[in-house]
């Protein structure tokens, strides 16, 4: 089979796509066929010189999300060839992850993939819904409060904004760039800004881009949640009764569930573009660029 691995860290032309063995399923693992994956921030940390992210050995294939087509899987699991799933299926120590065409997989790692779309469309979900999913469980929002998403054109913020609007919760999105204001809005936020001096004081904070220049944005003894990196200063703190980074966690019931709601038209996927897995290196590029409305997807 095709993967794409880093050789050693450096920038996106270490990249390439090699040969490898198809894995061999173990107990309780199915073998997909992954069909599709995509790029996120974490595979660009994970690429570049003295990341902390560091791999388990070379050559490292990378990438956190999968939708694909079960080609065997344990009796009694529930899952049978031909069936469409999806997962969140981080790298592993002995260098296998999500950019291989195959991938031995616990069975009950496995959600499946949302029926409305297509394969490639779905890979989009697993990562970036389940770190938008889990950050505003934690956040406990209450009917009334005003919540403010930054990073809300991206990948995670774009979730944040979807699944807290179908709750019924009035979301203010803070993008980067005026020209994604109307993305946001199309994607229910109730208000949108580019800059942060104009955007209000808000009850609660879903950080997804280490937005923290204007610690006014949270109303004293409001609650911030970060999935960025970033420390959060002293002054964020110092206002909030809850200032924490999160991080997500595989939970196959919640994948499930925001399978559902996509299928329900709550939440829209987004693909800002799609590449084949011989333009790894292309698609880095793209990714790293920014500016994007959706993920950056890759077929295998
Ligand atoms: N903690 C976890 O478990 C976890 C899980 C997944 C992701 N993450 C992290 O969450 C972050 C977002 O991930 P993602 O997949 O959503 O990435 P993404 O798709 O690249 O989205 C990030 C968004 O933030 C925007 N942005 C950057 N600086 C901004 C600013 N000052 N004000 C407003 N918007 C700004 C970007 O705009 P431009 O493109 O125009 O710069 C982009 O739209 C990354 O740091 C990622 O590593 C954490």
């Amino acid at each position: 089979m095709k993967t794409a691995a880093i050789t050693a860290y450096g920038g996106p032309e270490v990249l390439t796509v090699h040969d490898a063995p198809a894995p061999e399923p173990g107990p309780g693992e199915a073998l997909v066929a992954v069909v599709a994956s995509t790029i996120n921030p974490v595979d660009v940390k994970t690429r570049i010189p003295g990341t902390p992210q560091r791999v388990g050995r070379f050559p490292a294939v990378l990438g956190w999300d999968i939708a694909g087509i079960v080609v065997t899987a344990p009796a009694g699991s529930g899952w049978a060839p031909g069936d469409r799933v999806i997962t969140m299926h981080p790298p592993a120590p002995d260098g296998s992850g999500s950019w291989q065409q195959y991938a031995a997989i616990p069975a009950e790692r496995l959600a499946p993939a949302p029926e409305s779309v297509d394969l490639p469309t779905a890979a989009t979900l697993p990562l970036a819904g389940l770190t938008a999913d889990q950050a505003l469980r934690r956040l406990d929002l209450h009917a009334g409060e005003r919540l403010l998403v930054t990073g809300a054109a991206g990948g995670v913020g774009g979730m944040a904004v979807q699944l807290a609007a179908a709750a019924g919760i009035e979301v203010t999105a803070l993008v980067s760039r005026p020209e994604h204001e109307s993305a946001v809005l199309d994607l229910g936020a109730a208000s949108a800004h580019s800059s942060p001096a104009t955007a209000g004081e808000f009850d609660t904070i879903f950080d997804a881009a280490g937005v923290f220049d204007y610690p006014r944005l949270l109303r004293e003894g409001g609650r911030l949640v970060t999935v960025s990196d970033d420390t959060i200063p002293a002054a964020v703190e110092q206002r909030a009764s809850m200032a924490v980074h999160n991080y997500v966690q595989h939970d196959r019931q919640r994948l499930r569930a925001l399978s559902a709601l996509v299928d329900a038209g709550k939440i829209t996927l987004r693909v800002a573009d799609l590449y084949p897995l011989a333009d790894i290196e292309q698609a880095h590029r793209r990714a790293e660029a920014g500016g994007l409305l959706g993920k950056v997807v890759i077929t295998m």
